[in-house]
């Protein structure tokens, strides 16, 4: 087992970054489960490809729900997994160091939950010392933005994941506002899956859906209409059907995602002290997590917002990369005292 190891517990991906060694894993938080026995037969991204594809022996199982733990056995197990898949069969004979990100609204049992299964997924839990740190604060990091104690300018992340959108207003080194939104890129997905119902009577899967969304969705228009043929079952004839739908008709179906991603950014925005708004408009908004990466959705915050916004390079992997960096930055650890421990 390694030393120092980083946990990104994502809804959508869990990232998993080793000291010295960078991101060394990153699937799918998906286990696949055998429904008469209670065993994971699948986890990660052999687990993925089964989602909705599955007999009725089979089910599959998202343990993180809009970033906290859902399932606690299965968490447990896919911990387990994926931890013996990124540090092999190394043997660590001192105490392994991990830190997680977890969402800022998290409440107290459910960091517990995930300390407990950091702890219990490692070989020898007793030498396990995991320690928590906020999501947009690792996020932050990860996505360069100055955080170290001198420096006194105010910085805004805003991570789109999977189930859950963080917002941080930061200033030497630690959170001054914040706030978070159960909305992600999931509830996109959702969109996709109910318009091709309602508009086009075509019924399709979670995979399908997050397939049109990341090749032609859009919350703004775009320069360059983009073509998708989506397969699914036609519900009129009941048959396998398809129909060719093109960017600009998502737009109204994204709306109500975005907006709700838009109104978390404005109420952090909203009475900020002066100076600190100031930083912001002149340094503009930062965006992580892969659910920033929708096409037009940083155009729509700054069309929305009247601030500059950027994604940061990675945007996916921003979270694992800060968390990585306080594995190694003793000046960054001492900035997370706030990150809590087990
Ligand atoms: N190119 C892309 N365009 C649009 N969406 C994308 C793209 N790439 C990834 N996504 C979406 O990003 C989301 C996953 O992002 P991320 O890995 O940051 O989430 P997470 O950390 O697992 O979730 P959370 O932080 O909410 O627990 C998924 O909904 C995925 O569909
Ligand atoms: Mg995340």
């Amino acid at each position: 087992m390694a030393k120092d190891i980083g946990i990104d517990l994502g809804t959508s991906t869990t990232n998993i970054f080793i000291k010295d060694r960078g991101i060394v894993l990153s699937e799918p938080s998906v286990v696949a489960v055998n429904t008469n026995t209670g065993k994971p037969i699948a986890v990660g991204t052999a687990a993925e490809r089964m989602i909705g594809r599955t007999p009725p022996s089979i089910s599959t199982v998202r343990p993180v729900r809009k970033g906290a733990i859902a399932d606690f056995e299965t968490a447990e197990f896919m911990l387990r997994y994926f931890l013996a898949k990124a540090c092999g069969l190394s043997i660590n004979f001192g105490s392994t160091r991990m830190i997680l990100s977890v969402p800022t609204k998290i409440s107290e049992v459910e960091q517990l939950a995930v300390l407990e299964a950091a702890k219990s997924s490692c070989r020898k839990p007793a030498k396990a010392v995991p320690r928590l740190i906020e999501e947009p604060l690792a996020s932050a990091i990860g996505a360069d933005l100055p955080l170290t104690a001198e420096n006194a300018e105010g910085s805004m992340i805003v991570d789109v994941g999977g189930g859950t959108t963080e917002v941080a207003v930061i200033s030497m080194g630690s959170i001054i506002v914040g706030d978070s939104v159960t909305v992600g890129g999931e509830d996109f997905d959702a969109q996709v899956v109910n318009y091709m119902r309602n508009e086009h009577n075509l019924l399709i899967g979670e995979e399908t859906a997050e397939t049109v969304k990341i090749k032609a969705g859009c919350v703004f228009p775009q320069m360059q209409e983009k073509y998708i043929d989506v397969y699914g079952r036609d519900m009129i004839t009941g048959l396998p059907g398809n129909v060719r739908v093109q960017s600009s008709e998502l737009i109204e179906p994204f709306r109500d995602p975005a907006i709700q991603i838009v109104e978390c950014v404005k109420s952090v925005l909203d009475g900020l002290p002066p100076e600190i708004s100031a930083d912001i408009v002149r340094n503009g908004i930062t965006m992580a997590g892969g659910g920033s990466l929708l096409a037009g959705l940083p155009e729509f915050l700054r069309t929305e917002t009247n601030v500059p916004v950027k994604v940061a390079d990675g945007a996916q992997y921003c979270t694992a990369e800060g968390i990585g960096r306080c594995l190694s930055d003793l000046s960054l650890r001492q900035l997370l005292n706030a990150g809590r421990s087990a």
